[in-house]
């Protein structure tokens, strides 16, 4: 007679959030959801030849992007032009292929100033943002004829004094802000609108015996803007300032800039809708802005100039990663391997599914503490369940944690996971920490693949460092 054996209780049925999976293949999604190719090419091969991590751009989806963003407005305010925003992206290769779209260059600090005219870009197709311009980058866009968009009295007070110095008038526009139904405001940049500021600044330029002429009103109202009518309301306002100064002055200004913030294709983490209803498309946001701009009388509509970075690059852009280590769970198929006791996650609060080790961190992907990037791995798994898992970067700090919670088939050492879109801001914010950053490759429109980063060294890192001589050995 067999001995009687009670029933257990598993290590993955104690794990709650992934009993649905282990139960319903489909319950996480179709598993087929793969990134074996980024533009034609195979992850795997990018990673073998170029090193992972591995930042992959692509021109095809650049090129694509901007245009359609230019046909949306062009078709309905032919008098459009794109400004490239630097910092969420300055990598020369990048601004280049936006460069040749036709977009000029709005840039927002002495170093991105330098960096357009280096890359050839023309003061005068600069527009210059920012809240610290010095005094001696000023005298140069102004000689260079950029277009500066004044954030301050102080700045305005430089400019009126570069004006006398030279004896001969700048041309000056003013960044604005404005309530334009988006919480928190962005209040830090520019003259406030609604309590008069900016009218003062306005009569002040009238009275400044045309040592400064006033040629645009900007505002850039905040980013990842989900609502397009937040863009009519902000156009309203604009427009409303631009009649009034017709009005008192008889001034037809040349230009109003409707800056940036249109969202790219990313969802914030917790965001429960699908990307289509999350997030509307361009259109919707040309609509909104043209269709104040065009209730102007035709003959005195000012040319609309446009700084969207995200929603232009951030999907071009993805990163490669190699898993190299799992924790947890059940590796290789046994479930003693790596498996924590079910009782010490209790303790932890955690669940006892497996946590991916890869091999980049959170110092290139700062976008990731709002974004959720999706996490789609190189390798097809068939036919096999997703199950949750956490994805831990590979720094040694407890914070870097790339996703929470990220559903994905079973992966092991040396699987790639594709990361994406992580084009906007992530290669200008990353940090030289820990770890070194990572090459970056464009996958051009002809199939070609060109390093247009370097993977940094030991001697990039430590180039500005100087050894004291009693401490040189
Ligand atoms: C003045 C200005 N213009 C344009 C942008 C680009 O914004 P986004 O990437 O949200 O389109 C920014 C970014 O914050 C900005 O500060």
């Amino acid at each position: 007679m067999t001995a009687y054996v009670p029933p257990t209780i598993g290590r993955d049925l104690a794990s709650a959030s992934n009993a649905m999976s282990e139960r319903n293949r489909f319950s996480l999604g179709p598993a087929s959801d793969v990134a074996e190719t980024i533009d034609g090419v195979a992850v795997s091969e990018l990673a073998a030849r170029f090193g992972s991590p591995l930042f992959v751009f692509s021109e095809r989806t650049l090129r694509a992007t901007v245009r359609r963003a230019r046909a949306a407005f062009r078709s309905r305010y032919p008098n459009t032009t794109f400004a490239w925003s630097y910092k969420t992206n300055y990598l020369g290769a990048i601004c280049r292929v936006f460069h040749q779209e036709g977009s000029i260059a709005e840039v927002v600090s002495d170093f991105e100033y330098e960096k357009a005219r280096s890359l050839g870009v023309p003061g005068r197709e600069i527009i210059f943002n920012g809240p610290h311009k010095s005094r001696a980058i000023l005298e140069r866009a102004t000689a260079e004829g950029a277009h500066i968009q004044v954030d301050n009295w102080d700045e305005l007070l430089c400019l009126e004094s570069i004006a006398e110095a030279r004896g001969e008038p700048v041309s000056i526009a003013l960044r604005v802000w404005l309530d334009a139904g988006i919480r928190p405001i962005w209040s830090k940049f520019g003259f406030a609108l609604e309590n008069g500021e900016v009218w003062r600044v306005v009569q002040r330029i009238a009275a400044s015996g045309g040592k400064l002429v006033l040629t645009g009103l900007h505002t850039h109202i905040g980013t990842y803007i989900l609502d397009p009518r937040a863009y009519r309301t902000a156009t309203e306002k604009l427009v409303g300032m631009f009649e009034r100064i017709h009005a008192a002055f008889g001034w037809t200004l040349p230009f109003i800039n409707l800056g940036g913030g249109f969202p790219s294709r990313s969802t914030l983490h917790y965001t429960q809708l699908p990307i289509d209803e999350a997030v509307p498309p361009i259109e919707d946001y040309a609509e909104a802005i043209c269709g104040v701009l065009n209730s102007l009388p035709s003959g005195r509509r000012p040319r609309l100039f446009l700084e969207s970075g995200r929603a232009l690059v951030d999907e071009a852009g993805s990163l490669i990663t190699t898993v190299v280590a799992v924790k947890g769970g059940t590796r290789g198929g046994s479930p003693d391997l790596a498996a924590r006791d079910v009782k010490a996650n209790l303790v932890l609060g955690q669940d006892s599914s497996a946590s991916l080790l890869v091999d980049a961190g959170v110092n290139l992907l700062y976008t990731g503490a709002w974004y959720r990037f999706d996490v789609r791995p190189a390798r097809p798994a068939g036919d096999v369940p997703k199950s949750l898992v956490k994805l831990y970067g590979c720094l040694c700090m407890n914070i870097d944690v790339l996703r929470e919670q990220v559903a994905l088939p079973p992966q092991d050492v040396g699987d790639h996971l594709v990361l994406h879109p992580v084009g906007a801001y992530n290669i200008t914010q990353s940090m030289q920490f820990i770890t070194y950053r990572p090459a970056v490759v464009l996958v051009c429109e002809d199939g070609e693949i060109e390093v247009i980063r370097e993977r940094e060294t030991l001697e990039d890192v430590t180039r500005g460092e100087r050894m004291p001589a009693w401490l040189q050995a």
